[in-house]
């Protein structure tokens, strides 16, 4: 009788176990529903999809713009679904979301499907320069390039201009004692009447020197003297108006980082720099300073030898804001990685960076004849990419990043390259391309 009563109470605790164990053992199974990618994606919209599952009554959906769900859209916290879709609206523009489903019946819920991301779309007509954060957009201009198209463009998506070539010594300067101020004064006019910043480019280039500096006959403290003049008087002449200058342009050897054979150097040597700097400081005590060159943001020897040349600026205390990264690169050239150290060098610094005269070859290798759509959506993910890398420095180091032509068939690399290249923002036709969405779309990030 006694194991009766054992085996009768064993089953009593074993039937009790299980009603606690599974707690309400009519609890129905509830799978964990399968998030499908979202539709009809726009610039304040999605619609977030999923496949039911069985038992389930209605779903709860998350939406976050955060993948830990650390904080919630509003509105969309364990929001109550009957359908297995719904409609996610009022969300910001370019902006990535987050979101995840439950099961659910009664008092049970599933377990959250997978997070699905999801991005908002840019929307159609934000300029480039509304969508920088804190640094100008810039592109270059030339003296008969400033009407028509190239005029609504430009102060439409522009808030920047560099003179491609008329504000240099080879045109400013002619003949010794003889400036010639047409075209420079030109465009500066052009500057102040649409309320452009106007970054000057270049006071010292060995590639812009006029004649009869190359072939200087006086001493060389005249020929000191003589920089010194113009470096003064093109600096005093336009203060106020031109915003910053590249005081020294590409004075670095590629290979060797030794100073550049050119004409200042070999008549004040390395010296001319630091002099050039002081003398545009003591013309204009607010105008930015920039020393600019080209194949420094491969994080390569180049850059390396630039730092070292300006360190012992700063240490001489001789007056310098900035570094220009002329940015002439290839869709597969040089690596993101690689970009990102050389602009933090220059940040570590605190100094400003300007991505100067971005232009991107779509064709380095020379293998097309036309702009495939394949290439072309390689060039808008360098661009984005670009874009997405100068959004990222510190607000303080920024400064502008400048496009280094308007169309296509107007950049410089397809005279200095020799064949076809399809390298900036705007076709033949001023109509954008890939690459302009692209560039958008990082500044937007
Ligand atoms: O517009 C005139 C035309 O009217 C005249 O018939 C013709 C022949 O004399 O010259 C035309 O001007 C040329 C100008 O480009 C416009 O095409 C100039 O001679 C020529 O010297 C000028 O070349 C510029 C070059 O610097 C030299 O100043 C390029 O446009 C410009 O893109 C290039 O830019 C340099 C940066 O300043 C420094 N970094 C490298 C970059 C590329 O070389």
């Amino acid at each position: 009788m006694k194991q009766l009563n054992n085996i009768l109470l064993l089953i009593l605790i074993a039937m009790v176990t299980l009603a606690c164990g599974s707690g309400d053992a009519t609890a129905p199974t509830l799978d964990a529903p399968l998030a499908l990618n979202a539709t009809d994606i726009t610039q304040n919209s999605f619609t977030a999809k999923w496949v039911g599952v069985a038992n389930a009554k209605s779903y709860q959906i998350d939406v976050s713009t955060a993948n830990n769900f650390s904080s919630f859209v509003d509105g969309f916290e364990a929001k109550s679904v009957s359908d297995v879709k719904l409609e996610v609206s009022s969300l910001d523009a370019n902006t990535d979301y987050f979101y995840r489903v439950r099961a659910v019946n009664g008092e049970t819920l599933s377990a959250n499907s997978m997070t699905i991301t999801t991005r908002t779309t840019i929307p159609e007509d934000v300029p480039l320069k509304e969508a920088a954060q804190s640094f100008f957009i810039g592109n270059v201009v030339q003296s008969n390039r400033m009407t028509g198209t190239h005029k609504e463009i430009l102060n439409r998506e522009y808030s920047s201009i560099t003179a491609e070539y008329e504000m240099k010594m080879n045109i400013m300067y002619p003949y010794e004692g003889a400036y010639d101020w047409t075209r420079s004064d030109a465009i500066v006019d052009f500057a102040v009447t649409n309320n452009l910043n106007l970054h000057g480019h270049a006071l010292i280039w060995h590639n812009s020197t006029p004649d009869w500096i190359e072939n200087y006959t006086g001493t060389d403290a005249e020929f000191e003297a003589m920089l010194e003049d113009y470096v003064k008087t093109v600096v005093t002449r336009y203060k106020g108006k031109v915003k910053s200058w590249d005081v020294v342009n590409e004075a670095i050897e590629d290979g060797s980082g030794d100073y550049r054979n050119s004409v200042f150097y070999q008549r004040m040597g390395a010296d001319y720099i630091a002099k050039c700097f002081k003398w545009a400081r003591e013309a204009d005590e607010d105008v930015l300073l920039f020393y600019n060159d080209y194949n420094l943001c491969d994080n390569g020897n180049k850059l390396t030898a630039v730092l070292n040349m300006i360190d012992g600026l700063t240490t001489g205390n001789v007056p310098i804001n900035g570094l220009g990264f002329q940015m002439h690169i290839s869709y597969n050239w040089p690596d993101r990685s690689d970009i990102e150290a050389a602009a933090q060098k220059v940040v570590d610094r605190k100094l400003k960076l300007h991505f100067s005269e971005l232009d991107i070859r779509a064709n380095p290798n020379n293998d097309l004849t036309s702009l495939s759509s394949a290439r072309s959506l390689e060039l808008k993910a360098k661009y984005k990419e670009i874009a997405e890398v100068y959004t990222a420095i510190p607000n303080d180091n920024k400064y502008a990043l400048t496009i280094w032509g308007m169309k296509d068939n107007e950049s410089w690399l397809l005279d200095f390259w020799g064949h076809i290249d399809w390298p900036l923002l705007y076709d033949s036709n001023f109509d954008e391309k890939d690459a302009y969405y692209g560039f958008l779309e990082g500044l937007m990030k």
